[in-house]
């Protein structure tokens, strides 16, 4: 086993924690379809599926080094929001405690000096920079449009819709 129990336990913590984003992402992308916003809706099912694809990341990492994959419990997302602002006020504030619990993973591994997850981290620390950046992006252009604005920030989405891929691969 190229881990350690504590960094093995600490990555199955944060399979948790990307499956636990994933659901969240679901349910306010489904909030958002709900209310007839296609593009949000969109916009949070693809982030759903990369929360999604960083779950299945580290599950590959710790079957490639050897170690047990655990899942534990994921606690129910938020479904409920008042506001737009509301659900994307949330997911910015995950993004920032994903990138506080990532860098924390840095930290177990660079202290044990296990440079095959610190390698392998690296990869999260910078996708957590453009995640964080992306979703702050997304709080202000809502907040400049306002509540009343909704469907201004849908025609932002759609013109920077090719930047990133947001389709979820459920859309019919
Ligand atoms: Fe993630
Ligand atoms: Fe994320």
């Amino acid at each position: 086993m190229l881990i350690s129990k504590k960094i093995n336990d600490a990555i199955s913590q944060q399979i948790g924690n990307e499956f636990g984003a994933a659901l969240q992402y679901v349910a306010i992308a489904a909030h958002f379809d709900s209310e007839a916003l296609p593009q949000l809706a969109a916009h949070f099912y693809g982030q759903a599926a990369e929360e999604r694809d960083h779950a299945m990341k580290f599950v590959k990492f710790l079957v490639d080094t050897d170690g047990k994959v655990a899942i534990p419990a994921i606690a129910a997302p938020k479904c409920t929001f008042k506001t737009a602002e509301e659900a994307v006020q949330l997911s910015l504030n995950w993004e920032v405690e994903v990138t506080q619990q990532i860098h924390a993973l840095v930290d177990l591994a660079k202290k044990e000096t296990n440079y095959t997850t610190d390698n392998f981290l690296q990869w999260f620390v910078k996708e957590q920079l453009e995640e964080v950046s992306s979703m702050d992006q997304l709080l202000k252009v809502l907040q400049r449009a306002g509540e009343g604005g909704l469907l201004r920030v849908e025609e932002y989405l759609a013109r920077h819709a090719g930047a990133k891929p947001s389709t979820p691969d459920t859309a019919s």
